[in-house]
C-alpha cells in the first residue's frame, strides 16, 4: 500500500467516522463481524465484478470463516442466480453486490475519444474498439432487484449509489441485510437516512472502482475532513474498505 493513498484512506475514514460519532456510534470491527455478517474472521473479500469473483472464491473465503460478496455486476440476473445458488449450496454466509444505475448520460464525444485513446489495447484481440457503438444500460438493475427479493441472500451491498427506499423495504422484508457503499460523508449521512444496516466506507484510491454516487466529479483525493456533514443521523457500523493507489471509476 502506498503511504499517501494510505494516508488519505484513514483521513477518509476517520472523516466519515466522525461524522457517525457526533450523533450516534459507529461499529466496532467486531460488530460488523458478528452482528452484521454473521462470520468469525474479521475479512470481508470484496467483489469484484468482471470474472475475478467466482462462487469458489466465495467459497473459499467462506471456509476460512471470512466474509465474502459474489458481484451482480455486468452479469445477467440468469448468471447472477447461478452464482447465488452456488455460493448457498456451501452451506456458508454470503452477500451480492449490486451496481446502483447512475442517471448520468454519457457523453458521445467523449466516449469515442476514450474509445479511440484505447483500440491499441482491443487490437490483439481482434476488437475494433474505436468503432464500438455506444451503449447504456441500467446492468438489469429491476431484474437483479426482483431476484434479490425472490431469492433472498443474507447481505446485499450497493455500489455507485443508493437504492430506493422501495427496495430497501422490499429486501429489508425479504431477510436480506443491506449495506452501502460510500466515499464521503454526506454519501454516508444519505444512506444512514435510508436506513440501510451498514455502509462500506472506500476512498478515492481504492483499486477498480471508486463507488462514488457523482463519477461526473470524480475526486482524486478524499474529502477533506468534515466536508458534508449534515448533521442526521448516520448510526450505521462503517466497514473501511479500499487503501490500494489506483484510479477511480
Ligand atoms: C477487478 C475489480 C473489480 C471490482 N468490482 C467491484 C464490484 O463489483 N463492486 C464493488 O463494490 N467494488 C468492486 N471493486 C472494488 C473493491 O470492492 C474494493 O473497493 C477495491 O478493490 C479497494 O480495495 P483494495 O484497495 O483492497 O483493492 C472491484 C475491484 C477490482 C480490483
Amino acid at each position: 500500500m502506498n503511504g499517501s493513498a494510505a494516508t488519505s484512506f484513514t483521513d477518509l475514514a476517520l472523516s466519515i467516522q466522525a461524522g457517525c460519532r457526533r450523533v450516534g456510534q459507529t461499529g466496532s470491527v467486531e460488530t460488523v463481524r458478528s452482528a452484521l455478517l454473521g462470520v468469525d474472521v474479521p475479512v470481508v473479500a470484496a467483489p469484484m465484478a468482471g470474472g475475478p469473483t467466482t462462487p469458489r472464491l466465495v467459497a473459499a473465503v467462506g471456509s476460512c470463516g471470512a466474509f465474502a460478496f459474489l458481484a451482480a455486476g455486468y452479469q445477467p440476473p440468469e448468471a447472477v442466480a447461478e452464482e447465488i445458488a452456488a455460493a448457498r449450496a456451501t452451506g456458508l454466509p454470503f452477500g451480492v453486490n449490486v451496481f446502483v444505475p447512475t442517471p448520468v448520460p454519457v457523453d458521445d464525444a467523449a466516449f469515442r475519444r476514450y474509445a479511440a485513446r484505447i483500440a491499441d489495447e482491443g487490437r490483439p484481440y481482434g476488437l475494433d474498439l474505436a468503432a464500438a457503438p455506444r451503449t447504456e444500460d441500467d446492468d438489469h438493475w429491476a431484474e437483479k432487484i426482483a431476484l434479490l427479493v425472490r431469492d433472498p441472500v443474507p447481505v446485499v451491498s450497493f455500489t455507485f449509489g443508493l437504492p430506493t427506499a422501495a427496495v430497501v423495504r422490499d429486501l429489508r422484508r425479504a431477510g436480506s441485510r443491506l449495506l452501502v457503499t460510500v466515499t464521503d460523508p454526506a454519501e454516508a449521512a444519505a444512506a444512514a437516512d435510508l436506513g440501510v444496516d451498514g455502509l462500506v466506507a472506500q476512498s478515492g484510491h481504492a483499486g477498480g472502482h471508486y463507488g462514488t454516487f457523482t463519477p461526473g466529479l470524480p475526486r482524486t483525493r478524499p474529502a477533506p475532513r468534515g466536508a458534508g456533514r449534515s448533521g442526521r443521523r448516520p448510526h450505521r457500523p462503517a466497514r473501511p474498505r479500499g487503501g490500494r493507489r489506483g484510479r477511480g471509476r
